[in-house]
């Protein structure tokens, strides 16, 4: 990637180090729709999985990277070949692609993780950066826990991994160990030390364990770090990652301290982005989240507020407008046209060919004649809906009928699911009218997971809320998410546990394809 000096490429990595901290895993179609806001918000690479680590991952990477246009779609390895191969498997027939191989280099992990010395650790990256440049020309390399591993080592094997071939060197600083001025000397050290440092990007990627990622990830720029891998919302392994929003916001907003430094973020869409993630990962974004939480840019003591009112700069050093906080002024009901819906689709940066306008249409006027007035992010989450249904979805929820009250009375479901072609109804009781539904669904589906969390959240506000269930649960030992959205809950609740069986039949269906192959 040709840059200029002053350009910081912000490598997002909410897909990867975000996900592996969810309690339960996105499905590939919720990391497409989080992959196509990241292009949209204009991030430079995505870290789109680790491809090796599941076949829902590896699918999600091929299909991430087959989708967007712009950014660049990246997988994970470790020094490892199976990984290595597995990452070019994902991505194979894509023009432009990056291999990001890693290993442990500091003395706790080489010796008591991965029971080898040094030298071998040496051997290992830079036979797999060579390994990797057969495949791309774009190689990552990461020394975990770059933080606390000795400099000497650190300097040897940065020197090494770039004349092996790697064209970013990323330092970590894994467990989030660093103060600001520590972690900016290991750059400069390594600026000073290692020969051929100015064949390759340096690159940082801080988390947050002692609330300093963002300060440490903007320090490294000052002493030539050219790279920020950070995650929406700040998501990320333990007290997380830096959050793309506070680098990308830090950055633009002290130019005059940074010297010109600058990113391609295109920071109207933060706050939208921010959402997106948030409900789809399910993971409520803290009011107080810089840039991005609800209070954010409210000013609540009255000499605050007077000082606003008179000159906003005065307690305001960003403006809600600029992260893309707006008022919603989309009416759209029953009598909008499909032209409508399209303009609106495409102020949101979906482009007519991500969606079909005609099953997102019949959606929205079907939630239109029961909600009255459909807003943008409902229109968003219908988008999003329908790119799952376009999947080969084996379920499919035809009509529910409940019968519930007080104490009196045996909550009892009535479910029609299309299974495949057919069409098949159960009925059943249950200890409350969606525990009733589930057990019909449980039936219907033959699938028995075990349901680890279940959460009810109005999206949107008063009246106009819909009910979003999101629901865990583990099967053969792995964890699957599932979510839906309807204005009726017991509704919501059946969508999800349906959308997370679906996932389920999808690995199950993978699994065995795998082992046909084996
Ligand atoms: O925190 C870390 O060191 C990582 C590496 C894989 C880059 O996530
Ligand atoms: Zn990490």
């Amino acid at each position: 990637m040709a840059q200029d000096k002053n350009r910081i490429i912000i490598f997002d990595t909410t897909l990867r180090d975000g996900e592996q901290a969810l309690q339960a895993s996105l499905s590939p179609r919720q990391k497409l729709q989080i992959a196509m806001s990241l292009e949209q918000l204009g991030v430079d690479v995505i870290e789109a999985g680790f491809p090796i680590s599941s076949p829902g991952d590896m699918e999600a990477c091929r299909t991430i990277a087959q989708t967007l246009k712009e950014t660049t779609v990246c997988g994970l390895s470790r020094c490892v070949e199976k990984d290595i191969d597995a990452c070019y498997e994902a991505f194979k027939g894509i023009d432009h692609f990056r291999i990001h191989t890693f290993i442990a280099t500091s003395d706790i992990h080489v010796q008591d993780k991965l029971k080898k010395g040094f030298d071998d650790v040496l051997a290992m990256a830079i036979s797999s950066v060579k390994r990797a440049r057969n495949y791309t020309d774009d190689v990552e390399f990461s020394c975990e826990d770059a933080g606390r591993t000795p400099i000497d080592h650190l300097c040897r094997i940065v020197e090494a991994a770039i004349r092996a071939g790697a064209t970013t060197v990323n330092i970590p600083d894994t467990v989030g160990y660093t103060f600001p001025l520590q972690f900016g000397h290991i750059i400069e050290t390594l600026f000073n030390r290692v020969p051929n440092i100015d064949k390759a990007t340096i690159s940082v990627h801080c988390h947050n364990d002692l609330g300093m990622a963002t300060a440490n990830s903007l320090t490294a720029l000052s002493f030539g770090a050219r790279q920020i891998e950070c995650a929406v919302n700040g998501l990320g392994e333990r007290a997380g990652n830096c959050p793309l929003e506070e680098v990308v916001m830090a950055i633009k907003t002290r130019q005059d301290f940074l010297n010109g430094l600058y990113t391609n973020i295109k920071a109207q869409n933060i706050a939208r982005t921010a959402q997106i993630v948030s409900g789809i990962t399910n993971e409520p974004i803290p009011s107080h989240k810089p840039i991005v939480g609800s209070n954010a840019f409210a000013h609540s003591s009255g000499i605050h507020q007077d000082g606003v009112l008179k000159n906003r700069n005065t307690y305001e050093i960003i403006t809600p407008e600029s992260v893309g906080f707006k008022e919603n002024n989309l009416h759209m009901t029953a009598r909008s046209g499909r032209h409508m819906i399209k303009a609106c689709l495409e102020k949101l940066g979906y482009h007519e060919g991500t969606y079909d306008l005609n099953d997102v249409y019949a959606r929205f006027l079907r939630l239109a004649d029961r909600k009255g007035q459909v807003f943008d992010y409902d229109l968003e989450a219908l988008l999003f809906f329908s790119h799952d249904e376009e999947e080969d979805t084996q379920f499919e929820l035809n009509s529910l009928n409940v019968i519930a009250g007080d104490k009196n009375i045996i909550p009892t479901a009535s479910v029609k699911i299309k299974i495949g072609k057919r069409l098949r109804t159960e009925s059943g009781t249950g200890n409350g009218p969606i525990d009733a539904v589930f057990n019909c669904i449980t039936r219907l589906t033959g699938i028995k997971g075990e349901l680890t969390a279940f959460t009810i959240n109005a999206k949107g506000s008063g009246m106009n809320a819909q009910g979003q269930v999101d629901v865990d649960v583990k099967y053969n030992n792995r964890q699957y998410h599932g979510k839906g959205l309807s204005t009726d809950v017991i509704e919501a609740s059946a969508l999800a546990l349906i959308n997370a069986y679906n996932s389920i039949y999808r690995a199950q269906i993978i699994e065995k394809e795998k082992k046909e192959e084996e």
